[in-house]
């Protein structure tokens, strides 16, 4: 008897539609209705309408392979012709996948009836998040390596209609304190995709390393992208003496690049500068307003050596670096950099003093000359961009002094320098340290925690983010959107970088993907130990037991 029903229990949890299913999608879906009835997936005709590209198509394929692998029953993919009248003839069953230039970029809908389940979207994005949705939807493991053996699988009949808040729903990476390999980077590409972020901001370059094959300074992958061991804990005075390093190839890059686009996400590689760039200078001296020599650094923090940008041949340097760069990612950002640039070497060096003169550059009383150096530094390389057809953004430090019309400020010191930029009239990215630190802390005083770089930063601090707080509503259209960072001073393993990023990301997906009123902690938290925590489980994640 016992057995019997344990079996009847079984299922009916594998046939039935999970009730609040709709509930338990994260980021939350703007519209969700439940209707009446459920629809069979498992073993259902995949049918995409053949005005999508090949990228879409793909898309939908690599879905069709999991749901197949995951349920036992293969979901054989097509894109007849006709669709759309055989569709209206009332003739289709299956998962059906339309084109509907109507929609917004990135906007989809559901609607799951007992015959068919019809996807609408115009391009990959729209379409991939439609798929990501129905995975929400259907048990976790779907996001598993377990193959079933022929389960039966629904989804509840249901009307979804869905777009994001925010266009930039970005995740940042380190990779130059500690590297990952592309298979890591992947893994964190995957996970972004999951949960419907678009932006992968790869911090390439630093003080401690450099990690961008660069064709024209081959010294770059040859020196400076090695520092001589790396501090202990956090003992400024230690080195471990283990030589630290790597790069990664031009053909990495591309492949990383391309894994991103096929899952929505557009990678914005940044080369940091005038300062922290260290490493850079270690190869190639010459680059520093006292010729060196120099090093990469093997403690954490920020150097006071930077670029000597009164030499013209710094100008060539950069220039030649950026063409590479803005050849291998084909996004329409490049980013800058320009955070904690000291101006110490800057004031001392005949050269940028030199130039400082010649701009005829003045100490006003609210910015140095030396700041509105940076300013020049900043447009001179705004307008290289220029012309290779990409857009600028940097840190919220290119605010200081004169920023140029066109420039994008990344609002990292709290979310000031992003309401300034917007009353300024530039668009800005709001990555606040006080909510989208990553690298901070998960408990207070890290209580338990790995050794960090500081901080506090929990995941219902970040999923109360307001990312327009204190923005006038005629500006709020400057608010491109919202992202997290995520410095690895203190992080070397994969294992602890997904501690860090999981389950913080989550909550940032709603801050990003959510209307203000779709948005409510105590559903998020609940939905996130009940749902996510098994589906990162299934997905061999590690992630914070919050
Ligand atoms: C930063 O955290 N220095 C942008
Ligand atoms: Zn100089």
């Amino acid at each position: 008897m016992k057995f019997w029903l344990t079996t009847l229990l079984l299922c009916l949890s594998l046939v039935c539609a999970r009730a609040g299913v709709l509930d338990d999608i994260v980021p939350h879906p703007a519209k969700a209705e439940l209707l009446k009835g459920s629809f069979r997936i498992s073993g259902a005709a995949i049918k995409c309408d053949p005005a999508f590209d090949a990228a879409t198509v793909e898309a939908v394929s690599r879905f069709a392979a999991r749901l197949s692998y995951a349920c036992g029953k293969t979901s054989p993919v097509s894109t007849p012709l006709g669709l759309r009248d055989a569709l209206a003839g009332g003739k289709v069953k299956g998962l059906v996948i339309l084109h509907d230039g109507s929609l917004a970029d990135e906007a989809y809908s559901i609607l799951v009836s007992p015959r068919n389940a019809v996807i609408r979207a115009n391009g990959l994005n729209g379409v991939f998040y439609a798929l990501e949705t129905l995975r929400q939807m259907l048990p976790t493991a779907i996001y598993g390596n377990r193959q079933a053996l022929k389960d039966r699988w629904t989804l509840p009949c249901c009307l979804i209609e869905d777009a994001p808040r925010f266009a930039w729903r970005g995740m940042h990476l380190d990779s130059a304190r500690h590297i990952w390999s592309i298979d890591e980077v992947k893994r964190y590409l995957d996970v972004m995709a999951m949960y419907k972020l678009n932006r992968f901001h790869w911090h390439l370059t630093d003080d401690q390393g450099w990690r961008i094959e660069i064709k024209s300074y081959p010294l770059l992958s040859q020196i400076a992208c090695w520092r001589e061991g790396t501090m202990i804990g956090r003992d400024f005075s230690s080195n471990d003496h283990i030589r630290y390093g790597g790069f990664y190839t031009q053909d990495e890059i591309r492949e990383v690049v391309e894994y991103a686009a096929a899952r929505g996400i557009t990678v914005v590689p940044e080369v940091d500068l005038p300062g922290h760039m260290l490493a850079a200078m270690s190869a190639y001296p010459q680059l520093g307003c006292t010729g060196g020599p120099y090093a990469a650094w093997t403690i954490w923090g920020v150097s006071d050596q930077v670029l000597c940008v009164g030499k013209e041949s710094t100008f060539t340097f950069l220039e030649r670096v950026l063409a590479e760069v803005a050849e291998l990612f084909p996004g329409e950002y490049i980013h800058i950099g320009g955070d904690e640039c000291p101006k110490d070497e800057w004031k001392k060096c005949p050269d940028c003093q030199a130039l400082i003169r010649r701009l005829g550059l003045k100490d006003d009383g609210r910015f140095t000359a030396e700041q509105y150096l940076q300013n020049y530094v900043t447009k001179r390389i705004q307008d290289y961009l220029a012309t290779l057809g990409k857009k600028v953004i940097g840190w919220d430090e290119i605010l200081e002094g004169d920023l140029a019309p066109g420039a994008t400020v990344m609002s990292w010191r709290g979310a000031a320098g992003g309401r300034e930029a917007a009353a300024r009239g530039f668009d800005a990215v709001m990555a606040p340290n006080s909510h989208c630190y990553f690298d901070y802390y998960q408990a207070e005083g890290g209580e338990g925690e790995p050794l960090g770089i500081g901080g506090f930063v929990p995941v219902e601090k970040v999923y109360s983010l307001d990312p327009l707080e204190g923005i006038a509503p005629e500006h709020a259209h400057h608010i491109l959107g919202v992202q997290a960072n995520l410095w690895t001073e203190y992080i070397s393993t994969p294992e602890h970088l997904e501690y860090m990023l999981l389950p913080r990301m989550l909550a940032l997906s709603e801050v990003q993907w959510c209307s203000p009123e779709r948005r409510d902690a105590d559903r998020f938290l609940r939905v996130l130990r009940e749902h996510e925590f098994p589906v990162l489980e299934q997905a061999g994640y590690n992630y914070r037991h919050n």
